[in-house]
């Protein structure tokens, strides 16, 4: 099956985890700046990723003293409620990561999808220190990705009104185009854009069909994700329909 530009098909979905974080580890090694920020994918698909960056393997690889972390979405609820990507990060991580607080910025799901996308892109501007971006400076120096089946890559839904936000950092998806149907909140293309690499994680067989249609052409969602740097996609066999 033809794949999306930028593309490597790897075993299986431990060997994409570990491709990840070498591209993590790697991407900090060369970051420009003291300050490195990450954002971070919500979803399944990530768990092994983060669970690796804080075991033996990778604990001691990532310069955790210099990272900010971000997210690309959340569900709208509690950061301690099962559906929520905080927790679901929390419990990958574990608890033994020496994550300063000052350097998690979590979306805001108390506030409501849009007095929270508003907070949040107040967030990632002061951590900017500028009120627009410029290509020449990225917000992120990694942006991580998933696929939904339905071919929607943060909270960036078809057919939906965050897919046309052409100047805010993130948006409110009170109607989300799948489960879990809770409200949103959503980086925008132009804040996922503002970045050194987006690196999209896509494993297993459900993944087949949105990778069919972005292979015939089909400008889903996460066909429109850009990035001032590089674009690329770790994806398994299951994935890929390949081996
Ligand atoms: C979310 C994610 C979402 C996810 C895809 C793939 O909040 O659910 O941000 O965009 O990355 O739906 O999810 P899986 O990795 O669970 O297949």
């Amino acid at each position: 099956m033809p794949l999306p530009p930028g593309a490597h098909i790897l075993a299986d979905a431990e060997a994409v985890a570990r491709a990840a974080a070498d591209r993590l580890v790697a991407v900090c090694a060369d970051a420009p700046g003291d300050r490195i920020a990450i954002c971070l994918s919500g979803g399944s698909t990530p768990k092994r990723l983060y669970a690796l960056l804080a075991g033996p393997d990778y604990v001691d690889r990532v310069p955790w003293a210099r990272v900010h972390w971000f997210f690309g979405d959340d569900r709208v609820v509690p950061w301690d409620d099962p559906l929520s990507n905080v927790r679901m990060a929390r419990e990958a991580f574990g608890h033994g990561v020496p994550i300063p607080a000052t350097h998690l910025h979590f979306i805001p799901s108390d506030l409501g999808a849009e007095a929270g996308a508003r907070a949040y892109a107040e967030t990632l501007r002061d951590f900017y220190g500028a009120e627009s971006l410029d290509p020449a400076r990225p917000l992120f120096d990694l942006v991580l990705l998933g696929l939904g089946e339905d071919g929607h890559t943060a909270s960036l839904f078809p057919g939906k009104p965050a897919l046309g936000e052409a100047s805010a950092w993130a948006a409110p998806v009170p109607e989300p185009g799948m489960a879990p149907f809770v409200p949103r909140i959503t980086l925008t293309y132009p804040a996922l854009a503002a970045s050194r690499w987006v690196l999209f994680l896509v494993t297993g067989a459900g993944k087949r069909d949105p990778l069919r249609r972005l292979a015939a052409g089909e400008a889903l969602p996460a066909s429109r994700v850009t990035s001032a740097g590089q674009v690329a996609w770790l994806i398994d066999e299951a994935a890929a329909e390949a081996g």
